[in-house]
């Protein structure tokens, strides 16, 4: 473990003491580092990647060695926050063996600190497999959007009482499982902040109300870099995409009417340098012309 770097105990300690944790995804070393130095806690480098950043419909497409790569430019650029690892549709799928295989893959090659897998159920024994192997897991119920075709698009989960009921038991059954944090998303507050109360360790919401022990939104939404309608929960606290707009076509303009590079973007040479230069005839590679 990296010095500085927060820590699991720590974390557990914010939700005894009520201190909200903060969560934010990233995908890149820019987006690591003024996350970093917003204070915020988790930096979760998410396989919304697929959506945001690679430019697919959903997140089923994301491959390991994306999520790699994404991961490996988050963790060697963040110092406190924990990085978390989001493992792709396929990468624990199949078996014990190959999620714990991957999960491994994620901390050796790509410095994360944990991981983080969908769902309950099947995802249960993946947890104690990964979590055996001496890696930190972070749960995620309600909205998983690796199982999107499955819920029937990005809906809201648990809005019945016996939807209800199985969300608050596939999250206690995560924690019993060894995950030291849960994600709920989209789903009712009272249902956010029954789990909430239920678990001894840290939720984290989105699209899940304020009970939660902390929140998590993706960057590029909470950042206004994404466009169109977004979900609900989202709120945008800056209007990037209109501002990079601007500067764009202001540059593209400026170029095509020569204003820019302007002479305070140019380099100089010395005067009798610049003499000689344009006193001596050019050189050609083969030979005089
Ligand atoms: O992949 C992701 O970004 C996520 C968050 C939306 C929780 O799983």
């Amino acid at each position: 473990m990296k010095p500085g770097k927060l820590t699991l105990p720590e974390l557990a300690a914010m939700k005894a003491r009520g201190d909200k944790i903060v969560m934010v995804t990233a995908y890149d070393a820019p987006g690591a580092r003024l996350a970093e130095q917003a204070g915020i806690d988790i930096l979760l480098v998410g396989d919304t990647a697929g959506m945001v950043v690679l430019g697919h419909e959903g997140t089923v497409p994301v491959t390991m060695d994306e999520m790699l790569f994404l991961t490996r430019t988050v963790a060697r650029t963040a110092k406190r926050p924990l990085v978390v690892g989001d493992m792709p549709f396929g990468s624990y799928h199949v078996s014990d063996e190959d999620a714990v295989r991957n999960a491994i893959r994620f901390i050796k090659e790509a410095d994360a600190d944990v991981v983080k897998l969908e769902g309950a159920g099947p995802s249960l024994s993946r947890v104690r497999a990964i979590v055996s192997a001496g890696i930190g897991v972070m749960g995620h119920v309600g909205l998983t959007p690796q199982s999107e075709t499955i819920l029937g698009g990005f809906k809201t989960q648990g809005r019945t009482a016996s939807k209800a009921r199985q969300l608050l038991a596939d999250a206690l059954a995560l924690e019993a499982a060894g995950c030291f944090a849960v994600v709920l998303e989209a789903v009712p507050v009272p249902v956010a902040a029954r789990i909430t109360d239920s678990l001894t360790v840290p939720t984290i919401g989105i699209g899940a109300g304020a009970t939660c022990d902390g929140q998590v939104l993706v960057y590029h939404d909470l950042l206004g870099l994404t466009e169109g309608r977004a979900p609900r929960f989202v709120k945008r606290y800056a209007n990037l995409a209109e501002e990079i707009r601007r500067a764009l076509t202001v540059y593209a303009g400026e170029v095509r009417s020569g204003i820019y590079p302007a002479e305070e973007h140019t380099y100089a040479m010395p005067e009798d340098e610049l003499e000689l230069f344009s006193a001596e005839g050019v050189e050609h590679a083969h030979g005089e012309r």
